[in-house]
């Protein structure tokens, strides 16, 4: 398998789509690959149930990617390198969840449960380093209450991760306030691997104010939902220093619905009734005329072809 390195990604291309559970599958990870994502990661996915359960999801798949990073989430060193040995080549590169808030991952010590002692951090991405030979990226928040950043960024920087993503807020904010970038800023002098900021980047002059002097690559996640034009829009700006409009934004988010449903019919095309009645409302957001498609689509339970019918028609 070729070796695919996030670190060096990240530097010809430094904007990375978010994992978001439940909306970034790998039909809309492709999208946002195909727009111009330097990389995705995603949906967590329970070392538990990987190894005990063996459960097959399409969320661990890598389907059409050129570059899959796997997120895991769990508490035991070891369950997290069976995991990651059942995952296999699905994955470029294994990715750490300290981040999750949700009582169900937070309740078995796990996602940002862990962020309270550092230790524990150092000593799961230490064993995976070790048993893999892949590399391991880690994605944490601020601490769970207490902010414990700066010794949970060392343990990771020292087990040997090869980036660090982070998200400025701590669990217990969940998604309230704004996100600290003062304190991204601060890992940022802290540690000498990338560092990958993230929370509430939605536009060009965020790039500014905070890609290169805040962290080396810049994470968007609710930004992106239904909007995988963020990415061309946001690379084309980091090039050219100008911002990048469509002048026929309805018939361009058109073409990228009908590409995710045509994607998702390969890799998910079992009763996928609910995802495409919430993916089609956040892709259509905003855009003027096609009320009349969200109705339709939302009549009633439709496959993937009758939806695609209906978009094309239009
Ligand atoms: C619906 C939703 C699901 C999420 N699922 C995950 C997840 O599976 N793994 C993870 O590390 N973060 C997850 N997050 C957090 C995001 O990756 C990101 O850190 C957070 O949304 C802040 O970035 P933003 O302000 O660009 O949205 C999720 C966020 C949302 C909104």
């Amino acid at each position: 398998m070729k070796k695919v390195s996030p670190a060096k990604l990240l530097k010809s291309n430094p904007f990375v789509l978010a994992p978001m559970d439940d909306v970034t599958d790998i039909a809309f990870r492709k999208i946002c690959e195909d727009m111009g994502a330097s990389y995705s990661i995603s949906e967590l996915t329970s070392v538990d149930a990987l190894v005990r359960d063996k459960v097959t999801l399409a969320r661990y798949e890598r389907g059409n990617l050129k570059v899959s990073g796997v997120q895991l989430f769990g508490n035991n060193p070891e369950t997290f390198c069976e995991a990651a040995d059942f995952v296999g080549d699905n994955a470029d590169f294994i990715d750490v969840n300290f981040g999750c808030p949700s009582a169900t991952v937070t309740g078995n010590d796990a996602g940002s449960m862990l962020l309270k002692d550092p230790k524990n951090v150092g000593e799961i991405i230490s064993k995976l380093v070790k048993h893999l030979d892949k590399p391991v990226t880690a994605k944490i928040r601020l601490g769970y209450s207490k902010m414990t950043y700066l010794d949970v960024a060392k343990e990771v920087e020292d087990a040997g991760a090869e980036v660090l993503a982070v998200h400025g807020r701590t669990a217990k904010q969940k998604y309230t306030g704004v996100a600290n970038w003062d304190a991204i800023s601060e890992i940022h002098n802290g540690i000498d691997i990338p560092l990958i900021g993230n929370g509430d980047v939605r536009s060009e002059e965020d790039i500014d104010k905070y890609l290169g002097s805040h962290a080396d690559a810049l994470m968007i996640g609710r930004a992106a939902i239904g909007n995988p034009l963020i990415f061309e829009q946001f690379k084309h700006y980091h090039k050219t220093g100008e911002k990048l409009e469509y002048e026929d934004l309805k018939q361009r988010r058109k073409e990228l619905f009908m590409d995710y449903l045509e994607e998702l019919d390969k890799f998910e095309p079992y009763n996928p009734g609910l995802k495409i009645k919430r993916q089609s409302m956040w892709f259509f957001k905003g855009v003027e005329g096609v009320k009349h498609i969200r109705r339709e689509i939302n009549e009633g339970k439709k496959t993937i072809p009758e939806v695609l019918d209906i978009v094309k028609r239009f």
